[in-house]
């Protein structure tokens, strides 16, 4: 599609009213030019805190920083034209309470341009959910599996197996009757998926959830094979990206040792008579 005629960017209004609809496509992006390459295919871009991970190689989202979701929101708005764009509040940014979340995330859109912010947590966090909703910040909700409390569950694990299925249910009742405009619902098992989906009004966006859930997210570098460090199950790798891009650096780097690049077609010729006399050949 071209760029040059203005688009409207799709609004958390109109994704919430694709609840049973057309499954919603979504995908993480950091940089501009994967803002541009996922824009056109995306209902939804997140601008979300496994950039850390992803990006700066920390162990893990914890220490995601609102400079860092600045940065690279800032860098994904230049790159969008259609998708809804969501960031991310870093993990200490909105716990403490309804006024502290409101603060940050009001910084968040007024810095990056984004349209909502996501946050994690359920019941806890149905009051702060309110509170920003009914102060024109829309909220995506996550619960399941929320990385930000790796600790707390010791480890990445499966959420809501057997009876922990009905504390799950509740935090996604809880975050969508609080006005979330949709939900992500991460790593948890595809019956309980169904049942979430089936009982709140919004749509539920699945990332190791099934395809039960109205729509589905993945982290980019994931699916693209740039991030290879370790492959959740959840995780379809649609390309080899990065050993792609290995096999051009090794080549580059054979083709400099054996003064094959540059060749030819890469330098800028003059005749030798230019030259100050002494400094030919
Ligand atoms: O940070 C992130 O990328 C996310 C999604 C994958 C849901 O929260």
């Amino acid at each position: 599609m071209s760029h040059s005629q203005p688009v409207k960017a799709l609004t958390p209004p109109d994704i919430r009213t694709r609840k049973g609809k057309m499954p919603l496509v979504c995908l993480t992006a950091y940089t501009t030019p994967i803002a541009r390459l996922v824009d056109d295919h995306c209902d939804v871009v997140l601008v979300g805190d496994s950039v850390g991970m992803v990006m700066h190689g920390l162990a893990s989202t914890l220490e995601v920083t609102m400079d860092m979701m600045v940065m690279h929101g800032k860098a994904v708005r230049r790159g969008l034209s259609k998708a809804l764009m969501v960031v991310d509040m870093p993990f200490g940014t909105y716990e403490e309470g309804p006024e502290q979340a409101f603060r940050n995330a009001a910084t968040l859109m007024r810095e990056t341009g984004c349209a909502a912010v996501k946050l994690e947590g359920g019941v806890q966090m149905a009051k702060t959910v309110q509170y920003l909703t009914a102060r024109a910040i829309p909220v995506m909700g996550h619960v399941g599996l929320t990385p930000q409390s790796v600790n707390a569950f010791g480890g990445y694990k499966v959420q809501g197996r057997g009876a922990d299925a009905n504390a799950v249910l509740a935090d996604a009742k809880a975050v969508a009757d609080a006005g979330a405009f949709a939900v992500v619902i991460e790593k948890v098992p595809d019956i309980l998926a169904r049942r979430i989906t089936g009982a709140i009004g919004v749509p539920t966006i699945g990332i190791g959830a099934s395809a039960q859930c109205d729509g589905q997210i993945l982290v980019v570098d994931d699916m693209l094979g740039i991030f290879t460090e370790f492959l959740p199950k959840f995780v379809k790798r649609y390309a080899e990206l990065g050993a792609t891009a290995e096999a051009a650096v090794s080549a580059y780097a054979d083709d400099v040792r054996a003064r094959r690049f540059p060749g030819p077609d890469h330098v800028f010729g003059d005749s030798p008579k230019a030259l100050p006399s002494g400094t030919e050949g």
